[in-house]
């Protein structure tokens, strides 16, 4: 171990670096868009482009992140700066950092509106809505609440702060240690629940039926965003907790553990929504409507309702928990790297500086909700930035600089470095040189020329 790791921290087993790295891929993404999306654009038909996009996107471009930190053992900008000085390829670490830090601004607000509905549904504030309406009405006011969404915003970034400060492993890794494992066992009792209800089955049908004639180029654009978003690509996450490997870890496998777990997770949550939502007569409804009016009503009108509305917002909360520390832990290591910070100087700093940007997002669907540019709240400019800019820019930049600027030779001979055992090596080469990139180049153009 050199002296930079020890000041950095290493995670202390594979195990809880799995667990961390699917903590982040496992977030909002997963429980309500994936499921959403699925039902939406074909069931079964739908799964399975979304599994060809995983494998040409989602396993090339991770195992290309992991493979950057571990061989830097160095945030986004210290790892292109080391592997290719004084290029401009170090911008790519930049757009990183700064993802990070406009995604956070805005998760930790949505992360509050989890943890807000976890107390309500302790309190019983929301096991009494006889309709979609009346739940989306109530959740209307409560996210237009100034002072009530200050406050869950901040007690979430609060919760985001205590775990990134205790570092690497005695933070981040403890913490996902028992959060993951946490969220697996309250998924399967909500889709034992679920699975048990009257008319489950007419919702599996709607979920799962593989429908080919609702796949359209859009659904396939769909899928590729989605698991490109949904494995947390593109802004160096993945290349700051790869950063934190010892050499001996084993990264190929390392690579299908997390895409296979967030996959899984992904596929098992639809198997929650539909069958419950279909069981209580009503529709799925698109993206926080599903999970915020959609879900409690669903709840309201189920035997042992209130158990499981419990369960979901907690199972909610730590998966947006999970990514949000990732998202910190990004910013923070180019603190500590680059600028020679202390770790607790840099998460305070960084967090409070986080925790302000997120205000005006935070107050975007109440008091700035008229505070408009172009038609789109402070809410939407930063999701909108991040997410169809940033986000696809850095992982198509991050593919190319892989496959052709840095080298897979370099690459190869890193996952290499301590394993004779990188069975898909010929396969990993080959899409990330000619796949990958284009894959993600083509959603990006399509995101921003949806018409053309
Ligand atoms: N993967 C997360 C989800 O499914 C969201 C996300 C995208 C993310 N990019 C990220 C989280 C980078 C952490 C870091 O909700």
């Amino acid at each position: 171990m050199t002296e930079a790791n020890h000041k950095r921290g290493l995670w202390a087993t594979r195990m809880g670096f799995i667990m961390a790295a699917s903590g982040s891929a496992v977030g909002l993404g997963n429980v309500w868009k994936f499921p959403y999306i699925v039902g939406e654009n074909g069931g079964g038909a739908f799964v399975l482009v979304y599994l060809v996009c995983i494998a040409v996107v989602g396993l090339p471009i991770m195992l290309a992140e992991f493979t950057i930190g571990r061989k830097t053992s160095l945030n986004p900008v210290g790892a292109f700066h080391q592997l290719k000085p004084n290029t401009p390829w170090v911008g790519i670490g930049f757009m990183g950092v700064l993802a990070g830090f406009l995604i956070l601004s805005f998760y930790g607000v949505v992360g509050g509106w989890t943890l807000a509905y976890v107390v309500k549904s302790l309190t019983h504030t929301i096991d009494h809505f006889a309709n979609p309406g009346e739940a989306g009405k109530f959740f209307g006011g409560f996210i237009g609440n100034t002072g009530e969404v200050v406050f869950y915003h901040a007690v979430f970034m609060g919760l985001t702060i205590a775990i990134v400060i205790k570092g690497v492993h005695g933070g981040i890794e403890k913490a996902c240690d028992i959060l993951m494992p946490t969220l697996v066992v309250m998924l399967v009792i909500l889709m034992v629940r679920a699975l048990t209800l009257d008319g489950a089955m007419e919702g599996l049908r709607f979920y799962l039926y593989p429908d080919f004639s609702k796949l359209s180029g859009q659904s396939v654009l769909l899928a590729m965003g989605q698991a490109f978003f949904s494995l947390s690509l593109g802004m160096g996450a993945m290349i700051t907790y790869g950063s934190y490997l010892p050499a001996k870890e084993n990264l190929t496998s390392a690579t299908l553990y997390v895409v296979l777990f967030d996959t899984l997770i992904a596929l098992l949550m639809g198997l929650v929504i539909f069958p419950a939502v279909f069981a209580m007569g009503l529709e799925p409804t698109e993206g926080p409507g599903l999970v915020f009016s959609v879900l409690p009503a669903v709840f309201t009108g189920m035997p042992m309702g209130w158990i499981a509305s419990i369960i979901f917002f907690i199972l909610l909360a730590i998966a947006a928990l999970t990514s949000a520390i990732s998202l910190l832990e990004v910013v923070v290591a180019y603190f500590i790297d680059q600028k020679g910070w202390g770790r607790q100087k840099a998460v305070l700093v960084m967090g409070l500086v986080i925790f302000a940007l997120g205000i005006p997002s935070g107050l975007s669907f109440g008091l700035l909700a008229d505070a408009r540019l172009f038609g789109m709240t402070f809410f939407d400019h930063v999701d909108n930035i991040s997410s169809n800019y940033l986000l696809p820019i850095g992982g198509m930049l991050t593919a190319i600089f892989v496959a052709w600027v840095w080298g897979t030779r370099e690459a190869h001979r890193e996952i290499e470095r301590h394993e004779t055992t990188f069975h898909w090596a010929a396969y990993w080469e080959f899409v990330i040189r000619y796949i990958a990139p284009v894959a993600v180049a083509i959603v990006f153009l399509a995101k921003i020329f949806p018409d053309s």
